[in-house]
């Protein structure tokens, strides 16, 4: 990922800057990586990290130094939060569903942490449609994908899994001419837990 992060912001940071714009004042970010989110972040915001890589979490460390945020780690993973109920005002996952244990798991743990009205940003790959071509490179490359990717799953379906957890979720699917094929459909969106 840290090689690939211009190659990032070239193609999610208007996207990014948008959807960050809703994000409150406490903030958990879930499978933070190496901190590709960190320059979209409001100064001041109370940033609250979780990720299951020690060595991601190093690199984010020291990245999340140049930024003016106040930072929280946490070694772990997003199917269990170690966290209270309506803990935050908004949790991010930028290209994690795909990677999770379990995606169910997550979206309930996300929901869980979220003050009631708080908003959840989300821009994750998913499966293509039907008889697309990208839908047959999915096909093709789906196990061998995610032996090579660290279990990232090219074909889930995330977006019917949001909107199964959340009653109000606003979504866009957005096709990238992307030289990777496999993960160039992707939703983009955010949902909010009601009141
Ligand atoms: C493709 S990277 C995306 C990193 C970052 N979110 C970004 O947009 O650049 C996927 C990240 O999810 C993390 N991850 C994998 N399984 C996870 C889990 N169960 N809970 C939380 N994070 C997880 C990985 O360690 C990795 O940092």
């Amino acid at each position: 990922m840290k090689n690939l992060e211009w190659y990032l912001h070239k193609v999610y940071g208007d996207y990014k800057r948008k959807l960050f714009n809703k994000a409150g004042k406490d903030v958990l970010e879930i499978g933070v990586g190496t901190g590709t989110n960190l320059p979209y972040y409001k100064a001041g915001t109370n940033l609250t990290a979780i990720e299951p890589s020690k060595d991601m979490l190093k690199f984010f460390l020291k990245k999340a130094q140049d930024f003016p945020l106040n930072i929280h780690v946490k070694e772990g993973v997003a199917e269990a939060l170690p966290f209270e109920d309506n803990s935050f005002d908004t949790v991010v996952s930028t290209l994690v569903l795909c990677s999770v244990y379990s995606p169910q798991k997550v979206l309930s743990e996300i929901k869980r942490v979220l003050r009631p009205g708080g908003t959840f940003i989300f821009i994750e790959h998913v499966k293509a449609p039907e008889k697309t071509l990208t839908s047959k490179f999915q096909d093709v490359f789906h196990k061998s994908w995610k032996w090579l990717f660290e279990g990232c799953d090219i074909k889930r379906n995330t977006g019917k899994l949001i909107q199964d957890f959340f009653k109000t979720v606003e979504i866009k699917t957005v096709k990238f001419n992307s030289p990777f094929i496999p993960v160039n459909y992707h939703i983009i969106g955010f949902a909010t837990k009601e009141t």
